[in-house]
């Protein structure tokens, strides 16, 4: 392990110095726009955000662009069947994904569609330089046409029984049940699933990319041997370029949802040939957004570094057909390709039935905090092409242990007395920076030991600010478990000075006033140090310990400053702990249904909460006028005539009362039935057309984003809430 002293220089990637500010662009894949975002998907997009934010705490210029790619057959065949233009799928599975995301604090610099006229405008000119390098040819081909629909079909829209071992219904690619491979035309007795009806082979003009030609050949011999893989993908590359490579269909016959081959009428570009070109359309909306200078990042020689992340089932398509399109079509290739794995979940395949198919969106409604889980797949994410996997009891113990138990702790357990004791203020002894902790002989200690005596002689400060170069290295590397390893090593370490320390008991002596002072500053230093470590991954969180702490955004420099003579805000809770039942109904949600396309009440709630503006502050003694009392809901019904009330009969332990509320558009009567709520218990009765209602019950956000209030569990009612 290697362990930098602060201030030595270190040469970075690419042979950089760290001070250098490199450019960089960085994708991840793009997501069809036919489903939705689920967990697998997340591990590539939490992954390629961290990376981006360390790059930008580094001070790097990093753009970060991705797009939904929006064509083929599946899109334009689910359009037609919800009966809407797939103009109007494509732009409402936008707005989902685009919420998901950020719900997962995925953070694009642009999101775009590949139906783009940018994305359109490139993919017609590399088209046309491979015309010009005479690597575009057409031959004719026979391919399956189903005469009832009118449509050539992709291998996917053919069943029959499987040539091997006869199986029923076996796509026409591979069979299911006996895992044999072959073509369409072998399927016996093949049938379209779309209509129904028996396929003809037909023929038809098809357009090819002549991989073939020994100038691609011999460039993707270099480049895929270049270090642009990693070790495991450069060597599966060399197994497929041993062989002659086949030329690459690029064009589908009408109809087909995708952008018209110029000259070639009724031809469309096969939709994997326009979604990496993807990449460049999004970027060159956010060139023109931000000024950027789209040639800067794409010409050929450029220095600017260009990094694909990518799921290991799509390197084919970004090893080979992408460098080769660019190469030859005068573009720069790409710097490197990060290929991971997939994720299992309880150590099995993810599974519809077992519930373990997990949307983003059935996470978000569930288990609410996404934090959670970006720090949980960066506990596992190594940089290879392993599949990871997401064990749920573990999830709940390693983010309890680590996040609430370990890092949270230590500025839960410490900030109330700087607040109580000492007006706010940190303890003006630390001095600023980590070379005059260095420089003072009295608080220098050789690292790992602390003076038992004198909490100012320790040594940990340093320490800590040592790991910024080896974590960050973590980072660069995408080893991110092994930086999430040592940064908890960190908080255990932190955790045992305060625990020797004790704050709580210091406080009940007079005489050590000083040293509370010292050791409740230093170790919201130290959360400070851990809090720069942890922001890529977590960077809501991070967010909240600069709001608490008092300061502006913290970069990766900061690791080499302190806290001294500085206020800090008052304490609320950081991070609750997430409790197993979340996720156990999370699980059973997505066993019951998996829901495609729908409006989720949580992802609009939480972006509710920013836009609402925070009233004028009140006394104590305004806010304890209002007797809030824990309410048992005994009976919800529906009021005739009432369009978004509910009639609800509320136990609050000495009576009920009877409270008509405007909840209809959110709650059937019988979810409400038996649950607890928070009501207003000493609102002025109010008559209204349906009745006397005699009080209110407590909820966030409105219309269909709506959510009543419920206590923890134990909460009685009548019990005063305060
Ligand atoms: O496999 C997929 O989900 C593709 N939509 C990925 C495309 S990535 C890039 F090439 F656009
Ligand atoms: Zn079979």
């Amino acid at each position: 392990m290697h362990c930098g002293a602060p201030g030595v220089r270190m040469m970075g990637k690419q042979g950089l110095s760290p001070d250098m500010k490199r450019k960089l662009l960085v994708t991840s894949a793009l997501p069809y726009a036919n489903g939705s975002i689920h967990l697998g998907h997340l591990v590539e997009y939490i992954q390629t955000d961290i990376w981006v934010r360390f790059q930008k705490m580094q001070g790097h210029e990093c753009h970060y662009v991705c797009a939904d790619d929006t064509h083929g057959t599946p899109i334009m065949l689910r359009a037609e069947k919800e009966g809407i233009p797939p103009e109007e799928l494509i732009a409402r599975v936008w707005l989902e994904h685009f919420d998901d995301f950020s719900a997962f604090h995925v953070n694009f610099d642009h999101y775009g569609s590949t139906n783009s006229e940018e994305t359109r405008q490139f993919a017609c000119s590399i088209y046309g330089k491979l015309k010009a390098a005479n690597l575009i040819e057409s031959k004719t081909i026979e391919q399956y046409y189903d005469p009832v629909k009118e449509m050539f079909l992709p291998d996917r829209f053919i069943k029959g029984e499987c040539p091997k071992c006869g199986a029923k219904d076996q796509y026409g690619d591979n069979c299911e049940v006996c895992g044999a491979a072959y073509t369409p035309s072998e399927l016996r007795n093949p049938y379209s699933a779309v209509s129904g009806a028996k396929p003809e082979l037909r023929s038809s003009e098809h357009y090819f990319f002549r991989l073939s030609d020994a100038r691609c050949q011999q460039f993707l011999k270099e480049w895929t041997t270049k270090g642009t893989l990693q070790p495991e993908a450069s060597n599966k590359m060399q197994e497929w370029l041993k062989g002659e490579l086949s030329d690459w269909d690029i064009s589908r016959d009408a109809p087909y949802f995708g952008f018209e081959i110029p000259d070639a009428p009724g031809k469309y570009f096969y939709v994997w040939l326009d979604a990496p070109v993807g990449y460049m359309g999004s970027f060159m909306k956010l060139c023109g957004e931000r000024g950027i200078d789209f040639d800067e990042f794409w010409k050929k020689g450029s220095t600017a570094e260009l990094y694909h992340f990518i799921g290991k089932d799509i390197l084919y398509f970004h090893a080979l057909f992408w460098p080769a399109m660019l190469e030859h079509a005068g573009f720069r290739t790409p710097t490197k390709l990060f290929a991971h794995g997939f994720l299992t979940v309880n150590g099995e395949k993810m599974s519809k039935s077992r519930g373990t198919f997990i949307t983003a969106r059935s996470y978000v409604d569930h288990v609410r905090n996404t934090e959670y889980l970006r720090y949980y797949y960066a506990s596992k994410l190594n940089g290879t092409m392993e599949d990871i996997d997401l064990n749920l009891e573990d999830f709940v113990a390693k983010v309890n242990s680590d996040l609430i138990g370990k890092y949270v702790n230590i500025a839960s357990r410490c900030a109330g007395f700087i607040t109580k004791r000492f007006d706010g203020m940190l303890c003006a002894e630390i001095p600023s920076t980590i070379e005059q902790i260095i420089e003072d002989g009295r608080l220098r200690l050789p690292r790992l030991k602390y003076d038992l005596q004198n909490p100012r002689r320790t040594g940990l400060l340093e320490e800590f600010a040592t790991w910024a170069q080896t974590i960050s290295e973590f980072y660069e590397d995408r080893k991110y478990s092994a930086a999430i390893s040592n940064i908890m090593r960190l908080a255990d370490r932190a955790n045992v000075y305060v625990n020797d320390w004790a704050p709580w008991e210091m406080a009940k002596d007079p005489a050590k006033e000083k040293d509370l002072h010292w050791v409740c500053s230093y170790s919201l230093n130290l959360f400070r140090m851990l809090t720069i470590y942890l922001k890529p991954v977590l960077p809501k969180l991070a967010g909240e310990a600069e709001r608490f702490l008092n300061i502006p955004p913290l970069v990766w420099a900061d690791a080499k400053t302190l806290l001294g003579a500085h206020r800090i805000n008052e304490y609320t809770h950081l991070m609750a702990r997430l409790d197993p039942k979340n996720v156990e109904a999370m699980v059973e949600a997505n066993r019951e249904s998996l829901k495609p396309v729908e409006h989720s009440p949580a992802r609009h709630a939480e972006s509710q909460v920013h836009h609402q503006p925070i009233f004028d502050t009140i006394s104590i003694e305004d806010f304890s006028k209002i007797d809030l009392r824990i309410a048992k809901i005994a009976n919800a019904e529906h009021v005739e005539g009432a369009e978004k009330l509910l009639k609800l009969t509320l136990d609050i332990g000495t009576g009920t009362r009877t409270v008509f509320a405007g909840i209809k558009s959110a709650y059937a009567p019988e979810e409400l039935v038996g649950r607890h709520t928070v009501m207003v218990a000493n609102l002025a009765p109010r008559k209204m057309k349906f009745g006397v209602s005699e009080g209110m019950v407590l909820a966030a956000g409105d219309g269909k984003d709506l959510f009543i209030l419920s206590p923890d569990e134990g909460a009685a009612a009548g019990m005063k809430v305060k």
